[in-house]
C-alpha cells in the first residue's frame, strides 16, 4: 500500500494530482477521464436515475491525504464546494499521522424499519402477541431478501415500543436488519411493507407507516486519534480547542456550528461515494441530541503527553451496493480511490474525516480564525471567475490579500491591470 502521507500534493496541478492517485490505485485512462469530469455523467444516465431531468451539476471532486486509518494509508474522495475544507482534513491529518493515525471501530450494520399499529384497545397485548410471533415475523422478512440473508445479513430481531403519548397510544415495531455492505433503505423497506398485513393479523390493528428510521444507533462508528501538541502549535493552542469543544458541548448554539464543520468533511465522502447525504445528516444531528440536549458529536482531552485525544461516536448508514454507490461511475471509482472492500471500512474513513475536519475548524478558530485560510481559497475562486489565466491566478490572490481587499470588484480589477500589462509580474505597480 503506497503512503498518502504526501507533502505540496496542493501544489500539483489537477492533472499531476490524478496521475499520482491513479498509479497508486491502478486506474485505467477511462476511469481518469471519468474522475477528471472528462468524461461526465451522461444525461441519459441521470434521465434514468431521477425524474424531469434536464442536465446535470457538477461539484469539485478533491481528495484529502495524509490519512492513515487502522493502520492503513488510505486517499479520501471529497466532493464539496466549500473551499478550505479537503485542505484541512489533509492537514488536521497530518497531525495524527506520526501517532498512529486515526482508529476506529463499528458497533454493526443493523437498521431499523418501523411499522406503526393503530387502532389497538390493548397495546400492550398487541405488544406481548408481536413478541410471541417474532420468528415467523422474521422468517416472512427473509424470505423477501434471499440475497442478503445469503451474505449473512437479514433481519435478526424485533422490538415493540408503545407510545402512550400520542392522542391514541399506537405500537411501533422496530424490525432490526443486519443490511452488511449495503446503506439497507430498500432491503428494511421492502421488508417492512412485506410484513405489514401479517403483523395486521397478529395484533388487529391497522399499519400505517412502514419506513426505515434514519436514527441508526446500531450502526455507530467511532473514530478516535492522538494529534501532535507541538505541531498544533503548542499547549496554549491545544488548551483553548478542549475550550472550543467544552463551550459546544454546553451549548447548542455553539454545537450546532461545531457539528456543521464535521458534516463538512463527512458529507464531502458520502456524496462523493453516491451514498445518501441526507440519511447521514439527520442521523448525526439526531445522535447529537439523543441526551435531550444537543451537544458536539467529538470530544477533545489531553493525553499524559499534553497531546490532543480526539473521539467521535455517530450513527454512519453508508453501503458499497446498491444505489449510485454503484450506478453513478464517479462514486464507483471514489471507492476504488479510496480502496475500500466493505461499508465498515468506508464508515471508518468517513469518521477519521469528520473528527480531522473538527480539529481543523477547531484550531483555526482557537488562532488566527477561520477567515485567513478562507480568504485564500475564495480569492482564488473570484480570480478564476474574473477570468485570470492558471499562471495569474496565484500573483492576482497575492496581490488582493496583501491589499486586504478580496471582494470580486477588486480581483477583476488586479486580474484587467495584469491582462492589460498595468502590473509588473511581481505584483508592483508599473506606474508606481
Ligand atoms: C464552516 O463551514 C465550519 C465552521 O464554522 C465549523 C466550526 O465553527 O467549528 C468553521
Amino acid at each position: 500500500m503506497a503512503t498518502t502521507r504526501i507533502s505540496g500534493f496542493y501544489r500539483l496541478s489537477p492533472e499531476e494530482r490524478l496521475e499520482l492517485i491513479a498509479q497508486a490505485r491502478n486506474l485505467n485512462g477511462e476511469e481518469k477521464q471519468i474522475l477528471s469530469g472528462a468524461q461526465p455523467f451522461s444525461i441519459r444516465s441521470a434521465d434514468a436515475m431521477i425524474e424531469n431531468v434536464i442536465g446535470v451539476i457538477s461539484i469539485p471532486l478533491g481528495v484529502a491525504v495524509n490519512f492513515k486509518i487502522n493502520g492503513v494509508d488510505r486517499f479520501i474522495p471529497m466532493a464539496t464546494e466549500e473551499p478550505s475544507v479537503v485542505a484541512a482534513a489533509s492537514n488536521a491529518a497530518r497531525t495524527a499521522y506520526d501517532l498512529g493515525g486515526f482508529h476506529t471501530s463499528l458497533s454493526g450494520s443493523i437498521m431499523r424499519g418501523q411499522i406503526q399499529i393503530v387502532d389497538l384497545p390493548d397495546p400492550y397485548g398487541a405488544q406481548a402477541r408481536i413478541y410471541e410471533h417474532k420468528q415467523e415475523i422474521l422468517d416472512r422478512c427473509n424470505a423477501k431478501d434471499p440475497t442478503l440473508v445469503s451474505l449473512g445479513g437479514g433481519a435478526i430481531d424485533v422490538e415493540v415500543h408503545v407510545i402512550e403519548r400520542a392522542k391514541e397510544p399506537m405500537v411501533v415495531l422496530h424490525l432490526l436488519v443486519d443490511t452488511r455492505d449495503a446503506m439497507g433503505a430498500n432491503a428494511v423497506n421492502t421488508m417492512a411493507e412485506a410484513v405489514a398485513p401479517y403483523i395486521e393479523e397478529i395484533t388487529g390493528g391497522r399499519v400505517v407507516l412502514r419506513i426505515i428510521s434514519n436514527l441508526a444507533d446500531r450502526r455507530l462508528v467511532r473514530a478516535r486519534a492522538v494529534f501532535s501538541a507541538e505541531e498544533l502549535g503548542g499547549s496554549e493552542v491545544v488548551a483553548n480547542i478542549v475550550r472550543a469543544y467544552e463551550f459546544a458541548e454546553c451549548d447548542p448554539y455553539r454545537a450546532t456550528t461545531h457539528n456543521k464543520g464535521i458534516m463538512n468533511g463527512i458529507s464531502a465522502v458520502v456524496l462523493a461515494t453516491g451514498n445518501d447525504t441526507r440519511a447521514v445528516e439527520a442521523g448525526a444531528h439526531a445522535y447529537a441530541s439523543v441526551s435531550g440536549r444537543y451537544r458536539s458529536l467529538t470530544r477533545w482531552e489531553l493525553n499524559q503527553d499534553g497531546n490532543l485525544v480526539g473521539s467521535l461516536e455517530l450513527p454512519m448508514a453508508v453501503g458499497i451496493v446498491g444505489g449510485a454507490t454503484k450506478s453513478h461511475p464517479t462514486a464507483r471509482l471514489a471507492l476504488k480511490v479510496m480502496d475500500v472492500q466493505s461499508a465498515e471500512e468506508l464508515a471508518a474513513c468517513i469518521a477519521a474525516v469528520g473528527l480531522a475536519q473538527n480539529l481543523a475548524a477547531l484550531r483555526a478558530l482557537a488562532t488566527d480564525g477561520i477567515q485567513k485560510g478562507h480568504m485564500a481559497l475564495h480569492a482564488r475562486n473570484l480570480a478564476v471567475m474574473a477570468g485570470a489565466t492558471d499562471e495569474q491566478i496565484d500573483l492576482v490572490v497575492k496581490m488582493a490579500i496583501a491589499a486586504k481587499d478580496v471582494r470580486y470588484d477588486k480581483i477583476l480589477e488586479l486580474t484587467k491591470q495584469l491582462q492589460t500589462g498595468d502590473v509588473h509580474g511581481d505584483g508592483s505597480d508599473k506606474q508606481g
